[in-house]
C-alpha cells in the first residue's frame, strides 16, 4: 500500500470513531463564506489538529474544522478553514484533504473562494460561477508518483467544472434572481495582490477573476473522478487604471456581505443535485 494512501486510512481511523456514514458532498468554505455553517445540521465537528496527517489552519480569518452533518437531508462533509499555497504547505497537503474526502464518499465537491476582478462587466459583491481555470500556481498536487488507486496518471480536464452543476446552479439563480456571472479562475501563488501590469495580463490570458486557491483541490478531485462545482465572490476590483489599494478586512467584508446569496444558491443546489 503506498505512503498516501497509509496516511488516509490513519486519519480515516479517526473519523470513523465519530461517524461510519458515507457523505457524497463535499464542501470547501473559502474566506469569508462560513455562513453556510448555520444551515448544516452539525453532527461531528472534528478539529483539523485531532486528525493525523491533516495540515493545520494559519490564517486567521479560517477556522480549521471539518463539519460532518447534513443540509436539506444530505451528508456533508465540510472544511471550514482551507489551505493555502502561500502559507507554505506543499500542494500534496493543501490537497490532503480531498483525497480524505473520497474515502469519506465523496462524488461531488463545492469549493467557494474570494476572488478579484479584471472582467470590466464584473462588480465587487458580485459572484462568478467557475467554468474553468487557469493554473498559474506553477506547481501541481499530481507531480510525482502517480496514485494508479486513486486515478489516471494524465486526468482528463476538458470539464473540470460539472457542466450539469453549472446549468442547474444558473437555473436556481435566475429563479431566485441572484445575478451570477460564469467565467474563467486564474490562481496565482500570492500571498501579494497583483500589480497593474500583472492584472493586465491575467486578463490578456483569457481569465475573468484571480485568487489564489481553489484550483489545486479541484485538480486533485478531477483525478478522482469527483465532479465538482466552484463560485467566486468578487471582493475587489482590478481594473489597471483605476486600481485602489485592498486591504484584507475589505475582501472579509465583501465576502460576508455577498454571503447571503451564495449560501442561498448553495443550498438549493444541494437540496437539487442527483448523486449517483
Ligand atoms: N488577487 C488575488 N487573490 C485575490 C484577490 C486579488 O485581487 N482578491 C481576493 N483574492
Amino acid at each position: 500500500m503506498s505512503n498516501l494512501i497509509n496516511k488516509i486510512k490513519e486519519s480515516l481511523e479517526v473519523i470513523r470513531k465519530f461517524s461510519t456514514e458515507k457523505y457524497p458532498i463535499g464542501i470547501i468554505l473559502g474566506t469569508g463564506l462560513g455562513g453556510l455553517v448555520k444551515e448544516i445540521e452539525i453532527e461531528h465537528q472534528i478539529n483539523y489538529d485531532q486528525i493525523p496527517h491533516f495540515p493545520i489552519s494559519t490564517v486567521e480569518s479560517h477556522h480549521g474544522r471539518l463539519i460532518l452533518g447534513k443540509v436539506s437531508g444530505k451528508n456533508v462533509v465540510v472544511m471550514q478553514g482551507r489551505f493555502h499555497f502561500y502559507e507554505g504547505y506543499s500542494m500534496k497537503e493543501i490537497t490532503y484533504p480531498v483525497r480524505l474526502m473520497k474515502f469519506l464518499g465523496v462524488k461531488i465537491l463545492l469549493i467557494s473562494n474570494a476572488c478579484g476582478c479584471m472582467n470590466r462587466d464584473y462588480r465587487k459583491g458580485d459572484l462568478m460561477i467557475i467554468e474553468d481555470h487557469i493554473n498559474l500556481l506553477c506547481d501541481n498536487p499530481l507531480i510525482g508518483k502517480n496514485e494508479d488507486e486513486l486515478g489516471p496518471r494524465f486526468p482528463d480536464m476538458s470539464e473540470p467544472y460539472s457542466k450539469e452543476l453549472i446549468n442547474l446552479a444558473q437555473k436556481i439563480a435566475d429563479e431566485k434572481n441572484i445575478k451570477v456571472h460564469t467565467g474563467v479562475y486564474v490562481a496565482v501563488p500570492g500571498p501579494n495582490l497583483e500589480t497593474k501590469a500583472e492584472y493586465k495580463f491575467l486578463s490578456a490570458i483569457g481569465a475573468d477573476v484571480v485568487g489564489m486557491s481553489t484550483v489545486p483541490e479541484n485538480i486533485v478531485a478531477n483525478h478522482m473522478g469527483m465532479k465538482v462545482f466552484g463560485i467566486s465572490i468578487v471582493t475587489d476590483e482590478c481594473f489597471p487604471e483605476n486600481l485602489k489599494p485592498v486591504v484584507l478586512e475589505d475582501i472579509i467584508q465583501a465576502a460576508n456581505s455577498a454571503e447571503p446569496k451564495m449560501t442561498s444558491l448553495f443550498l438549493e443546489l444541494i437540496e437539487r443535485m442527483q448523486i449517483d
